[in-house]
């Protein structure tokens, strides 16, 4: 076996145990009580103490392992040097973990020669653990019960595709807030979700169980390890202009794959958007 596939599946072991050492972090410290729980870019963006420490847990955990492989964590936000990172949101889904919702995760994904090759997202407080790498597929290794290899589903038009999408921060105070987009796909869709984890978005979308997902305005480390899952999956991922996603995205949509039902997601959101004013779209489709 060539070196850089078993190097891989060596960091995997090192990143899936840092995600599960993290995620027994976060429930330890949500069940003894959280007490510090403060708005960042405004009231509505949290952050607790257990996001702060999940991530420096982290850290410490890949680091002690590979000292040499750069970290971007959302909480100490400070983009890496080196050429290999790993990309942390200790906890994807605050707002839902703050108030005792069961649907969060820990997501951390492997940037390495310039793609994203490893991702694991750990479902809160159920503790499914998803995971993929590049090449490789996906999979889902259950609390309990055996690990199985994720595929998209079958849907291949709006009309028979169950969607789920993401609303940014700013919704409050800025044009460009997704209505005009939800409101479209509310229409013309079998149903829209939405349940305030992209990470487990992108996942639910990996496994079959949605067909599409659309967020604007993420972060690298909300959808990098989901991202690599869908396309592991089958599915495709690009952002709103139909390029492939890549790291600095700012807009993300996913699909099972199927041509029609991608083209039609792209297509609502481009029609979606047309009354907004160019200055406010994100830089990638500002042109
Ligand atoms: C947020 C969640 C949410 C999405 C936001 C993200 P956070 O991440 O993924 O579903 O709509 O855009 O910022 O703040 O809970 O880590
Ligand atoms: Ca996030
Ligand atoms: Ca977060």
């Amino acid at each position: 076996m060539a070196q850089g596939v078993s190097d891989l599946a060596a960091k995997r072991g090192v990143m899936l145990a840092a995600a599960q050492a993290a995620g027994d972090l976060i429930l330890q410290m949500q069940a003894e009580g959280l007490k510090n729980v403060r708005g960042k870019s405004n009231e509505i963006d949290l952050v607790t103490e257990a996001d702060v420490a999940a991530e420096q847990a982290i850290r410490t955990a890949l680091a002690a392992r590979y000292p040499a492989i750069g970290f971007w964590g959302e909480e100490s936000n400070q983009p890496p040097a080196e050429a290999a990172f790993w990309v942390v949101d200790p906890i994807d889904g605050t707002i839902n973990f703050a108030n005792g919702l069961p649907y969060c995760a820990v997501n951390i994904a492997l940037q390495q020669e310039g793609q994203v090759v490893l991702g694991v997202t750990l479902e809160l407080p159920a503790r499914h653990l998803y995971w993929a790498e590049r090449g490789q597929g996906a999979y889902l290794r259950p609390a309990n019960g055996p690990e199985v290899r994720m595929g998209v589903n079958d849907s291949r038009h709006l009309g028979s595709a169950l969607l789920t999408t993401g609303f940014p921060y700013h919704r409050g105070e800025h044009e460009d807030n997704n209505l005009a987009e939800f409101g479209y796909f509310i229409a013309h869709s079998q149903g829209v979700r939405c349940m305030g984890s992209a990470a487990l978005d992108l996942v639910n979308v990996a496994r079959g169980a949605l067909a599409g997902y659309w967020e604007g305005w993420l972060n690298p480390w909300d959808a990098a390890p989901g991202v690599l899952m869908v396309r592991e999956a089958g599915g495709t991922v690009t952002d709103y202009s139909g390029a492939p996603w890549q790291l600095t995205s700012k807009t993300l949509v996913a699909s099972n794959g199927r041509p029609a039902l991608h083209a039609a997601l792209l297509e609502g959101i481009q029609q979606a958007r047309r009354g907004l004013s160019a200055s406010l779209l994100p830089a990638e489709e500002g042109a």
